[in-house]
C-alpha cells in the first residue's frame, strides 16, 4: 500500500528552467494532446507513427480490431527496428557516441553510432551464416554490456525473435524458457564481472542444455568477457569472435510487418509458469521512442542513463531500443550500485556528465541507507531530469532523490508501467505535471487509463479499484507465446466485460487532481526489489524439494526491498526445531535459489504442521499475510478447518 499522509501531498513544481525546452509545455498542451487522442484515437497514433518511425512500406490500416483482444497496429506497414535504431542516424550522428560503457572495474569505452551499426551488421551476418531465418527464436543470456545490445539489435535486424533471460536466473529457469520459446540459438558469455567478482554464466547454459527439453538448441555463441577457462563443446559452441571475423560490416535489414514479433520476455503471473509476453515491432518501438521524447524530454545533448539490466522490460525499452531509436548517448553499466562503494552511481553521473538518470526505488533506498550523504560529495550538476520505475516510490525516498541527487532542480518522473505495456502508462511529464511524491500522476497522452470496480464500472475518485486500460494502444502485449487463452483470461477477463486490459494493480485517484496512486498488486504477484515474482512459482520450487509436503508464499512489507518473501512450509517428516530448523531454512533457501534464481530466495521460512485452510481446502492467504506482518488476527476464523495452526505459524 502506498497511501500518502495528507501532509505529504505537497505539490512540487520542477524548476521551469530545467524543462523549459520540454517536448510538451504546460498542462494546457497536455490536455490538448489528450483531447486530440479522444477525438480521433487512430489519427493520434497514426500521426506519431508516421512522424517518428522510418517505414519501408507505409501503413494504411492503423488499428485492426477484427480479432480483439488480439489487436494489430499498422499491420500492412513494413519496417525494421534495427534500421530505426541505427541506420537512420548514420548520416547525422555517425560519430556521435551511442554507448558509454562503464565496466564493473570502473574502466569505460565509448561506442559511436557507426561502430555500433558495424558491430550489429557483422554479428547479424554471422547469425545469417548459421542459417537462421526470420521468425526463429534466439535466447540471450548475457551480462550487461555492449554485446548484449549488439545481439538484440542483430536479432531485430534479421527479424529473429529474441528472448533475453536475466543472467540471475538459474539454469532450471533457463530450461523452462527454452522449452517454451524453442530457440535454435543461445547467445551467452564465458563469465561475468559483478561487484569486483568474476562469476560463471556459460556453465548454467551447459547445464540447461543437458535437459531433454532443450534439444531444440543447435548452437551456443559465446562472447569472451572474462577469459576464464570454461567447458567447451566443439560441435555446438562457437566463439563470438570467430563468428564475426571476416563478416561484412553492412547487412541489409529484413523488412518485416509492423506486427512481426520483436521479442518474447518472460514474466511472472499469479498462476502457472512464467508467461512469454510477446511484443510487436512497430507499436513497441513507437512507444519506446515517444516516451523517450515526452517523458524524458531527450535531446541530442543529453547523456541518458537507465540503470536497469536488459534482462527486464525496462532494459529493453530504455536501454536496448528507446535511447537508440532517439539517437541518444547513453551510459550502459555492467556493475552494481554498491561496488566499490555506495557512491558508484554518483561517480558515474559525475564522470559521464549524465543529464537524465532513471533508476529503481530499491536502489535509492539502499543508497540512502548506505550513504545518504554521498551524493553531496559529487558534482551532480549535469543532471536535469530523474526517473523512477518498477515499484512504488515512498515519499521519503522520493524527497531524498529530489533534493540530494537532483539538487531540488530536477523533476522526478515516477513511471508506472509493466512488461506487458511496453512503455510508460502513467507518468508525469517534464514541463507539464506538478509533482506529488508517491504518485505517478497522470496517464501518458493517448493512454486511456481508469480505475474500475469488480464489474468493470469506473469508480469515483477517492475510491480504490482495479487499474485498467480501456483502449488498445500500440505498444501493448500482443499475446502470450503458445497460450492465447491465458492471454485473454489474464488481461481481458470476462468479469470486467472482456474489453478492458486489466493491469493487475490496485489504484486510487486523488479527488481533486485526478492523480493516480498505485496501491500494489491485486493478485499473487510479489514485487521484491522491483523484481516481479509469482508466489506460485516459489511454492512450486519449494514443493519440488523431497522434504516438503506443502508450501504457501506471501509478501511482507520491507523497508528497502518494498516487499520480502515469507514462506510457510509443511514438511513430510517431523517439524524441526533449534539448529535443525535453521539448517533446513538455509538449505531450502539455497534450493529455491537453484530452482529459480537468488532473487526468489525466501527471506523467512516458517514451519507448520499444516496450513490455515477453509473446510473446502483453500489456503487462507489473507491470514498468512497478516501473520507475516505480525498483525493481530481480527478476521472471522470460524470457517477455518484448523484454527490452532495460527498460533504455531506466528513466528
Ligand atoms: O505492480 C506494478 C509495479 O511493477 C509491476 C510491473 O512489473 P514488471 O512487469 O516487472 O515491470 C516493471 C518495470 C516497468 C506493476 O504491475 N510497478 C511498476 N512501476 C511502478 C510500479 N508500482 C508503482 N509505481 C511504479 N512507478
Amino acid at each position: 500500500m502506498n497511501q500518502l499522509n495528507k501532509e505529504e501531498v505537497r505539490v512540487f513544481y520542477p524548476d521551469q528552467q530545467t524543462v523549459s525546452q520540454a517536448a510538451i509545455q504546460g498542462m494546457q498542451a497536455y490536455d490538448a494532446l489528450c483531447a486530440e487522442a479522444e477525438a480521433d484515437y487512430e489519427g493520434f497514433w497514426a500521426k506519431l507513427a508516421r512522424e517518428l518511425l522510418s517505414w519501408h512500406k507505409p501503413f494504411k490500416t492503423v488499428l485492426d480490431e477484427s480479432d480483439a483482444p488480439f489487436y494489430q497496429w499498422f499491420p500492412d506497414g513494413e519496417l525494421n527496428v534495427s534500421y530505426n535504431c541505427l541506420d537512420r542516424h548514420l548520416e547525422k550522428r555517425g560519430n556521435k557516441t551511442a554507448i558509454l560503457f562503464e565496466a564493473d572495474d570502473g574502466s569505460s569505452t565509448a561506442v559511436s553510432y557507426r561502430d555500433l551499426y558495424q558491430s550489429v551488421c557483422k554479428f547479424a551476418n554471422g547469425l545469417k551464416s548459421l542459417g537462421l531465418k526470420t521468425g526463429d527464436r534466439v535466447v540471450i543470456y548475457m551480462p550487461m554490456g555492449v554485446e548484449v545490445i549488439v545481439a538484440m539489435q542483430a536479432c531485430a535486424r534479421l527479424g529473429l525473435i529474441h528472448s533475453v533471460v536475466f543472467g540471475g536466473f538459474s539454469s532450471k529457469s533457463l530450461v523452462e524458457r527454452i522449452e517454451d520459446a524453442q530457440p535454435r540459438i543461445i547467445i551467452t558469455s564465458d563469465g561475468q564481472f559483478r561487484g569486483g567478482k568474476q562469476m560463471p554464466i556459460k556453465s548454467a547454459v551447459d547445464e540447461a542444455l543437458q535437459e531433454e527439453q532443450s534439444r531444440c538448441v543447435e548452437k551456443v555463441i559465446v562472447f569472451k568477457r572474462t577469459g576464464e577457462a570454461i567447458s567447451w563443446d566443439d560441435s555446438r559452441d562457437i566463439r563470438w569472435d570467430d563468428l564475426v571475423a571476416n563478416q561484412p560490416d553492412s547487412c541489409e535489414p529484413a523488412w518485416v510487418s509492423a506486427e512481426h514479433p520483436l521479442f518474447l520476455l518472460y514474466t511472472s503471473g499469479s498462476t502457472g509458469k512464467p508467461k512469454g509476453v510477446q511484443h510487436a515491432s512497430a507499436g513497441y518501438l513507437l512507444h519506446a521512442l515517444n516516451t523517450m521524447r515526452w517523458t524524458f524530454d531527450i535531446k541530442d545533448s543529453d547523456v541518458f542513463w537507465c540503470t536497469a539490466d536488459v534482462g527486464w522490460i525496462t532494459g529493453h525499452s530504455y536501454v536496448a531500443y528507446g535511447p537508440l531509436a532517439a539517437g541518444a548517448t547513453q551510459v550502459v553499466f555492467e556493475g552494481i550500485p554498491t561496488y566499490p562503494d555506495a557512491s558508484r552511481f554518483w561517480k558515474v553521473i559525475e564522470k559521464h556528465k549524465v543529464s537524465i538518470f532513471y533508476t529503481a526505488p530499491t536502489a535509492i533506498r539502499t543508497l540512502i541507507k548506505l550513504g545518504g550523504d554521498l551524493p553531496a560529495q559529487h558534482d551532480l550538476s549535469s543532471l536535469r531530469l530523474l526517473g523512477s520505475v518498477g515499484e512504488p516510490i515512498n515519499p521519503e525516498a522520493w524527497k531524498w532523490f529530489y533534493h540530494e541527487v537532483g539538487g531540488g532542480r530536477c523533476p522526478i518522473m515516477d513511471t508506472f508501467w509493466q512488461t506487458e505495456t511496453g512503455g510508460h502508462v502513467i507518468t508525469p511529464l517534464p514541463g507539464v505535471t506538478p509533482l506529488v511524491p508517491g504518485s505517478c500522476t497522470l496517464p501518458f497522452p493517448g493512454l486511456d487509463v481508469a480505475v474500475v470496480d469488480e464489474s468493470g464500472n469506473e469508480v469515483e475518485r477517492g475510491i480504490g479499484g482495479f487499474l485498467v486500460i480501456r483502449k488498445p494502444w500500440p505498444s501493448m502485449i500482443r499475446n502470450i507465446w503458445n497460450d492465447p487463452e491465458r492471454y485473454k483470461q489474464s488481461y481481458f477477463p470476462e468479469d470486467l466485460g472482456g474489453k478492458l486490459y486489466l493491469a493487475g494493480d490496485g489504484a486510487i485517484r486523488d479527488p481533486e487532481t485526478g492523480y493516480f496512486t498505485i496501491m500494489g498488486r491485486i493478485d499473487d504477484v510479489l514485487n521484491v526489489s522491483g523484481h516481479r515474482m509469482g508466489t506460485m512459482e516459489i511454492e512450486s520450487a519449494l514443493v519440488a524439494n523431497p522434504l516438503v509436503a506443502e508450501a504457501a508464499v506471501v509478501g511482507k512489507p520491507h523497508d528497502i526491498k518494498g516487499e520480502s518473501i515469507v514462506a510457510y512450509v509443511v514438511l513430510k517428516g517431523e517439524r524441526p526445531t533449534g539448529d535443525a530448523a535453521k539448517n533446513l531454512v538455509e538449505s531450502l533457501r539455497a534450493w529455491v535459489g537453484k530452482e529459480i534464481g537468488p532473487i526468489a530466495k525466501p527471506d523467512e521460512i516458517r514451519f507448520g504442521d499444516n496450513l490455515p485452510k477453509t473446510r473446502s481446502g483453500k489456503i487462507m492467504r489473507r491470514l498468512l499475510r497478516a501473520l507475516a506482518r505480525g498483525d493481530d488476527i481480527t478476521a472471522d476464523i470460524s470457517t477455518l478447518e484448523n484454527p490452532a495452526i495460527l498460533q504455531q505459524l506466528k513466528s
